[in-house]
């Protein structure tokens, strides 16, 4: 049953009926996996870890942006065809990430669980990654998707766990959004996934990317900030009218309306 609460909303936006809301959520999204496909020699990275029949696992594969982002800004032609496997618990997602995949990302499995429940033999994995995608996942269930992030893993393989920081937009404006509008569980910062990924064992570098995304259009502005909360029932005069997140929105907000959105990401190296 739904109860509303962050996890469910991720669930019911992250399907066929919620596409407008994710179309619009990435006019401005897209420059975060940009940030992140420039933030690494990707092409090395992968190239390094690369042997017959290796593998990749990507946790909450989305609709694949990553992926694509990889392939549109990095050259990716010396890196041999590698499994993909793609897990998520929106089946949506799953075949929305699937029907991106190109060279040398070759998909495999589809798992459709949360990383919580992924079954341990789904293991040995050359890269796993997760992507934007841990922040829906309840806080007191992050030391147990840790422990499963950690097993996949082959030993030696590569691990990335990219997620913004307390302070950044994603969080600074949910937490205004559940103080002004609506209450709800947190999203999950990329501090507290780094203290869960090191309780798990993990071995974690911490590597900092802070850039701004942000337009003058309203009609964009509450596109993506309605995808931030998965509520599309408020709008954007709403939202600046409502305590706290009025006040947070009024410092995003520049002299003739344009707004720009601060962000700043953990790249979690393992
Ligand atoms: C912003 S998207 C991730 C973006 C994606 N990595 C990409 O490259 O486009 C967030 C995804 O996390 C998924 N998700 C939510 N809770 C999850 C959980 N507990 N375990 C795994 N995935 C989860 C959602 O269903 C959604 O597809």
């Amino acid at each position: 049953m739904s109860t509303g609460d962050t996890a469910d909303r991720s669930l019911q936006h992250w399907s066929e009926s919620g596409r407008t809301g994710m179309e619009a959520f990435y006019a401005l999204a897209t420059e975060d996996y940009r940030q992140l496909a420039l933030a690494a020699d990707w092409p090395e990275l992968l190239r390094e870890r690369a042997h017959d029949g290796w593998s990749l696992l990507d946790v909450a594969c989305g609709s694949g942006k990553f992926p694509t982002a990889l392939r549109t800004h990095t050259d990716l032609s010396g890196v041999p065809a590698v499994a993909y496997d793609l897990l998520d618990p929106s089946a949506f997602s799953v075949r929305e990430a699937r029907g991106v995949l190109a060279p040398p990302f070759v998909p495999r499995h589809e798992l459709v669980t949360t990383l919580q429940d992924l079954p341990a033999e789904h293991a040995g994995y050359d890269v796993v990654w997760a992507v934007h995608a841990l922040y829906a996942l309840p806080p007191e269930e992050l030391d147990l998707a840790a422990e499963r992030f950690v097993a996949a893993l082959a030993p030696g393989g590569l691990g990335l766990v990219a997620q913004a920081t307390a302070s950044s937009h994603y969080l600074a404006f949910y937490d205004a959004f559940r103080a002004g509008v609506r209450d709800a569980t947190p999203y999950s910062t990329a501090e507290q996934v780094r203290d869960a990924l090191t309780r798990a064992g993990a071995d974690v570098r911490d590597q900092r990317v802070t850039y701004r995304t942000g337009s003058g259009d309203r009609d964009v502005v509450e596109g993506f900030l309605q995808r931030c909360a998965f509520d599309d029932s408020v709008s954007l005069t709403e939202m600046e009218a409502a305590p706290v997140l009025g006040g947070y929105l009024a410092s995003c907000r520049d002299a003739d309306g344009r707004y720009d959105f601060d962000h700043e990401v953990s790249l979690l190296w393992l």
